[in-house]
């Protein structure tokens, strides 16, 4: 089974070292994986350090894309990639999240009539003015097979239509959804010690274990809107003097360039002649992973960091006015806090002195990823999985029935299988 994987920014890097991971430990054989690398996020602080930490193999194509506006941004990103998948005809795509990334591989496989499987599938703001929220929409409705992390993004895709009852074969008109856990959360586990042992950012920084807010902010409509750019870095600035609390921001390129430009002269002099702020460039994953280890507090707009700090039972205040991670806030152990002073400063304030508890187990049981590449396995014995399809370009169709994966009437692929771990929920779901 030839996959391909597609990634470009930070957070896709990062949980596609799971994937690579489970294939290198069990799968060696059974999957190949090539990687290819957008080259959305490109300082080295925002992709060649999570290679170099993560063991994830070297990307096989860079497309070198950059940055740029939506539109073109994507539309090289699926030029470039059209291109390799004419080279490489996998026999199923991967894709990771909802960045242009994301939409830009959905668009030129679902073209090319090859199977997609989105991992981190359903998740929904219902704020379509997020650009990810158009291109998770636009993903899912792609796919054959949709991942969900969490019960929430699985009974959202029932709600958009999508058939827990689908049987094999899958293909885009007849996609397979899952509640399977996070690879996220496979990664924050197999990475928390290791961590621990190598990472040296506490005392890089000069933080006390136990005793500093971890802060991160990069979503463009905090960063873009000089009024919550402000909200936020005053909420951070009032906190931190007031309790007395070391703060440290590893602060995403995007934010760090629109800091001097959008936040107010008289705040820009506050947080910089405040010895408790920190502010340092981007980190790599083990340190991210120690800093929110030891944090006492998060405060972020990050999907990937509100997981992360409930990963590791920390309080979170969620700088949105929404969040897909709904299990989060359902717990008690997030509180959205939009981009206003005052909400965020009594949020703060609410978890500094009464943390929450009770972290439920919702983001799976750390193996994720291996149940990925099982059912990623699958596709390849789906014959049809190429349904209504032409030949893809330039090459025999991968897909053609062999001996060996013409597997109709399978009785394995003809039941619904989920994470035994998820079942009870599941079956919840789909009863109501
Ligand atoms: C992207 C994703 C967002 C994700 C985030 C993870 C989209 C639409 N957005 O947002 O969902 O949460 O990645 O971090 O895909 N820049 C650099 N160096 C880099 C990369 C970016 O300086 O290596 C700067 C550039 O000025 C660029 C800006 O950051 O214009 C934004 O980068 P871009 O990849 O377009 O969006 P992100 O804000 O990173
Ligand atoms: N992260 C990191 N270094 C940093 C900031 C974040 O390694 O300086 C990691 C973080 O631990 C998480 C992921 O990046 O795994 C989240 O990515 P990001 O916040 O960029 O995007 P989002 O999850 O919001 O899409």
């Amino acid at each position: 089974m030839h996959i391909l994987t597609i990634i470009g920014a930070r957070p896709q890097i990062i949980k596609a070292a799971a994937l690579s991971r489970a294939i290198h430990q069990s799968f060696t054989g059974q999957i190949r994986e090539t990687i290819v690398h957008t080259g959305q996020h490109y300082d080295a602080a925002m992709s060649q350090v999570f290679f170099d930490e993560l063991g994830i193999p070297r990307p096989h194509y860079n497309l070198g894309v950059g940055s740029g506006p939506h539109g073109r941004q994507t539309a090289r990103m699926i030029e470039g990639l059209e291109n390799v998948l004419i080279t490489e005809q996998p026999d199923c795509l991967v894709l990771y999240g909802d960045t242009n990334s994301t939409l830009a591989g959905a668009i030129a496989a679902a073209k090319m009539h090859i199977p997609i499987a989105h991992i981190e599938a359903g998740l929904r703001s219902f704020n379509k003015s997020m650009p990810e929220e158009i291109n998770r929409i636009m993903c899912d409705h792609a796919s054959t097979l949709l991942f969900s992390p969490t019960a929430t993004g699985f009974a959202n895709l029932l709600r958009e239509g999508f058939d827990a009852g689908a049987r094999p074969p899958f293909n885009i008109d007849n996609p397979r959804i899952y509640h399977c856990g996070d690879v996220m959360y496979d990664n924050s586990l197999y990475f928390a010690e290791r961590a621990e042992q190598k990472s040296r950012i506490l005392e890089k920084v000069g933080l006390v274990s136990g005793d500093y807010l971890l802060s991160t902010i990069h979503r463009d409509n905090n960063t873009d809107d000089p009024l919550r750019l402000n909200a936020i870095f005053a909420a951070i600035d009032e906190f931190s003097r007031r309790r007395k609390l070391q703060v440290v921001m590893p602060l995403h390129p995007r934010t760090a360039k629109l800091l001097d430009k959008n936040l107010s002269q008289q705040l820009l002099t506050s947080i910089n002649s405040n010895p408790l702020v920190k502010i340092i460039p981007p980190v790599s994953f083990l340190e991210m992973t120690r800093l929110e280890k030891n944090a006492r507090l998060i405060l972020t707009d990050s999907g990937g960091v509100q997981k992360e700090a409930y990963f590791f039972e920390k309080p979170c205040v969620i700088a949105r006015f929404e969040t897909e991670w709904t299990e989060i806030t359902s717990a008690g152990a997030g509180i959205i806090a939009d981009a206003d002073l005052k909400r965020l400063v009594a949020a703060l304030e609410m978890f500094y002195d009464n943390p929450p508890t009770h972290y439920p187990p919702v983001f799976g049981d750390g193996k994720a990823a291996h149940f990925i590449c099982e059912e990623i396995l699958k596709l390849g014995n789906n014959k049809n999985s190429r349904q209504n399809s032409q030949k893809p370009v330039g090459k025999e169709s991968a897909m053609e029935k062999t001996p060996e994966n013409d597997t109709a009437g399978n009785p394995e692929g003809n039941t619904i299988q989920m994470n035994d771990a998820f079942r009870m929920t599941d079956d919840k779901l789909q009863s109501e």
